[in-house]
C-alpha cells in the first residue's frame, strides 16, 4: 500500500512544534486511526470515563430539578402563585435542554446516557423536595440551583482545557443555572416573609 505524502513541510513542522500544534501528517494519520471513535479523537486529552460520568451525575441532577419543577408547577396555589408558576415550568423545560445537551455529549463521547429510575437520586446532587408553601418551594429550587452552580463550576474548572466542547456544553448550563438561582432568589424577595404560610391553599 501506498504511504501516505508528508503534507508537512519543515518549515511548517518548525512553527507548529514552537507554538505546540500537531502537523497536518499527523492529525491526518490519526484521524485514521480508530475511526469508531466517532468525534473522539487520539488528540482527546481528558478521561473520558470520568467526563462520561460526570456527565452522568449531571443529567441524573437534570431530571431530578425537572420532576421538582414540575411538581412545584401543579402543586403551586394561591393568589401570589401565578407569576411563579409560569416561572416554574419555564425552568422545567430549560433543565429538560440541559439534560439534553448533557445526554448528546454523553454519547458524542462514546458513553451512554444514564436514564434509568434506579438511583436516580443517588447519582444526583440535588434532592427532590417537594416543599408545602409557595415560598418553601422556591427556596428548595434555589438550594438546588445554588448545588448545580458549585457542580457545574467544578465540572468546568475539572475538564479546562483538556476537553473544549464538553466545557462549552457546561457553561452553557451553568449561566442559564446562575439566572435561574436569580429568578428565585428575586420572587422570594417580592414575595417576602410574610407570605410564608399563606399559601398553603390546601
Ligand atoms: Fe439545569
Ligand atoms: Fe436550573
Amino acid at each position: 500500500m501506498k504511504a501516505a505524502t508528508p503534507v508537512t513541510s519543515p518549515k511548517e513542522g518548525i512553527i507548529k512544534e514552537a507554538i505546540g500544534l500537531t502537523d497536518v501528517t499527523t492529525l491526518r494519520a490519526r484521524a485514521r486511526q480508530g475511526i469508531e471513535d466517532g468525534a473522539l479523537t487520539a488528540g482527546y486529552k481528558a478521561k473520558v470515563e470520568t467526563v462520561i460520568t460526570l456527565l452522568n451525575e449531571a443529567l441524573a441532577t437534570e431530571i431530578v430539578c425537572i420532576l421538582r419543577y414540575k411538581h412545584h408547577y401543579f402543586m403551586a396555589t394561591g393568589i401570589s402563585s401565578l407569576s411563579v408558576k409560569g416561572e416554574f415550568l419555564q425552568h422545567a423545560t430549560e433543565e429538560q435542554g440541559h439534560a439534553d445537551l448533557l445526554a448528546e455529549r454523553i454519547v458524542q463521547l462514546g458513553g451512554k446516557p444514564n436514564l434509568s429510575p434506579e438511583g436516580l437520586l443517588i447519582r444526583s446532587h440535588s434532592e427532590y423536595v417537594e416543599g408545602v408553601s409557595l415560598v418553601e418551594m422556591i427556596k428548595e429550587d434555589l438550594i438546588a440551583e445554588r448545588i448545580a452552580i458549585d457542580t457545574y463550576r467544578e465540572m468546568v474548572s475539572y475538564v479546562g482545557p483538556d476537553d473544549p466542547t464538553t466545557r462549552k456544553v457546561l457553561e452553557k448550563i451553568l449561566a442559564q443555572e446562575e439566572e435561574h438561582a436569580e429568578d428565585l432568589a428575586s420572587l422570594l424577595k417580592e414575595l417576602g416573609s410574610h407570605d410564608q404560610g399563606r399559601d398553603l391553599g390546601r
